[in-house]
């Protein structure tokens, strides 16, 4: 057995595809979502046993103590965290409510902080190493029409895993994030539901395509495996060069 992994929003297309291929490598998994119907349905799917759901909304301080605090009464000690909670809200700054723009910021930052706090604090607790992963967006790295609200947030994910970085390396906690373009998931299903709204979605790459999450879950996998013991603080783009570079325009 590899260790304890703690995957949030674990029920999420990401989320979904890291928790199956860490129980592939030998992780054992504590699962949180804030739905027991999904949570359970992917449990089902994993291979390996000791496996531990937990629901509860890691937006808020009290969830996500919760998930470690019942992890902690069942004896059991993550190592890893790859945080998979989120939301794109789209719309031009001066179009957005009040209402998405508190949950995109809630969805993708807030809980972000709350569970690494939790995590880190589980982790020091126990005086142990471990290794958290987060997960930024493209469109924190490069302006993107109408993607305000979820670059706001985003840009704050990778300001916390710099700093928590720097914070907690002398204590053996790594803290990563990854930064992907579009993804086949349920988040995108608005803009991938459609052949032309894929089409032009799939057309803004340098190197054209949707991305697949378990793509996305492989490298989060190895961000959290003994491999990546000499990297923190990065945040690593898997966006077929979207916000790196310009297409060459014929
Ligand atoms: N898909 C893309 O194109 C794309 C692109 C860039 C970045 N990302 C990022 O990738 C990550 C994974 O998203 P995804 O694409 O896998 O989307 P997804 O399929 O919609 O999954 C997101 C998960 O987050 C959970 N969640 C949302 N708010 C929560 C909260 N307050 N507390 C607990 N769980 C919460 C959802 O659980 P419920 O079932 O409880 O709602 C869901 O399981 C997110 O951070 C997203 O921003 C996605």
């Amino acid at each position: 057995m590899k260790g304890v992994a703690l995957v949030t929003g674990a029920s999420g297309g990401l989320g979904q595809a890291v928790a199956c291929r860490l129980a592939a490598e030998g992780w054992s998994l504590i699962l949180s979502g804030r739905e027991a119907v999904g949570l359970d349905r992917v449990l089902s799917k994993l291979v390996g046993g000791g496996h531990l759901v937990v629901v509860a909304d890691c937006s808020t301080v009290a969830g996500a103590r919760q998930i470690l605090d019942v992890a902690k009464a069942s004896q059991i000690r993550p190592t890893a965290l790859a945080h998979c909670v989120g939301n794109i809200r789209l719309g031009a700054v001066h179009r957005m409510s009040e209402t998405d723009f508190d949950e995109c910021l809630s969805a993708n930052l807030v809980s972000a902080f709350h569970t690494l706090a939790a995590f880190v604090g589980a982790l020091r607790e126990a005086n142990s190493p471990g290794a958290a992963v987060l997960v930024s967006s493209a469109a924190a790295r490069i302006g993107t029409p109408n993607h305000e609200a979820v670059a706001a947030a985003k840009a704050g994910v990778e300001g916390l895993v710099r700093g928590a970085a720097a914070t907690y390396a002398a204590n053996g906690i790594r803290v990563n994030a990854v930064a992907p373009g579009i993804m086949d998931t349920p988040a995108a299903s608005r803009i991938l539901g459609s052949s032309a709204g894929r089409e032009a979605a799939a057309r803004q790459y340098p190197l054209p395509g949707i991305g697949a999450p378990d793509e996305l879950a492989e490298l989060m996998v190895w961000l959290l495996s003994a491999q990546a013991a000499r990297v923190t603080g990065q945040v690593w783009s898997l966006d077929g060069g979207f916000s790196a570079i310009r297409p060459l325009v014929k």
